[in-house]
């Protein structure tokens, strides 16, 4: 299954998936958006928050990418268990740990989708009356958005399909691949 990085296409629990974005395409945004993200922040030492699980290797290539001195932390929710589509029931899991108090705070997603997750999370921050709150994200599924999202740095829109790699997951797995492919 995952025995052959060069395979064309996967096929795991009989779905198929095929690429949709490369190493390079990541690599190559995700350092426009460090760039972008260090001129926008300079002077602020600001503090990037993971949103676990499928935002950790983003973050981690994300943050070699700003020219800052920045904190980190990470915050875990959960919407989908194990399905392919949005409970819409978005609960805590893990809280951050840092005050962030007159903080400027940048969370670091993996993907937004019905934009559910993105509104707990801007809610659940503005608890916490920090200086700022942006939000970066590496995919946005612009076209299934069940409420009004605010993102202020996104990778790539991609379409309605699900995807999984570089962070995100199918049943659990996938996590490790080191592009995004998409179910066809
Ligand atoms: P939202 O609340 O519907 O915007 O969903 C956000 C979360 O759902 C993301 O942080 C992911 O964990 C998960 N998710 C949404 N779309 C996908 C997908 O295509 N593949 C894997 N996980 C997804």
């Amino acid at each position: 299954m995952l025995n052959n990085r060069t395979e064309f296409e996967r096929v795991v629990y009989d779905e198929k998936f095929r690429p949709l974005i490369t190493e390079k395409q990541v690599r190559e945004r995700t350092a426009e958006l460090g760039k972008q993200i260090t001129e926008d922040y300079r002077g602020l030492h600001p503090i990037l928050i993971c949103v676990l699980n499928g935002g950790f290797i983003f973050m981690a290539d994300l943050v070699r990418q700003i020219e800052l001195d920045l904190e980190v932390d990470f915050i875990r929710i959960s919407s989908y268990g194990d399905a392919m589509k949005s409970s819409g029931n978005v609960r805590l899991v893990k809280d951050v740990n840092a005050e962030l108090k007159n903080r400027h705070v940048l969370l670091v997603e993996d993907i937004v989708d019905t934009g559910l997750s993105l509104q707990f999370l801007s809610e659940k921050m503005a608890e916490y009356d920090p200086a700022s709150i942006k939000f970066v994200t590496l995919l946005w599924k612009k076209e299934k958005a069940r409420v009004e999202t605010h993102i202020d740095y996104v990778g790539f829109e991609i379409p309605d399909s699900f995807v999984v790699g570089y962070g995100l997951d199918h049943k659990q797995i996938l996590r490790n691949l080191p592009a995004v492919y998409v179910m066809d």
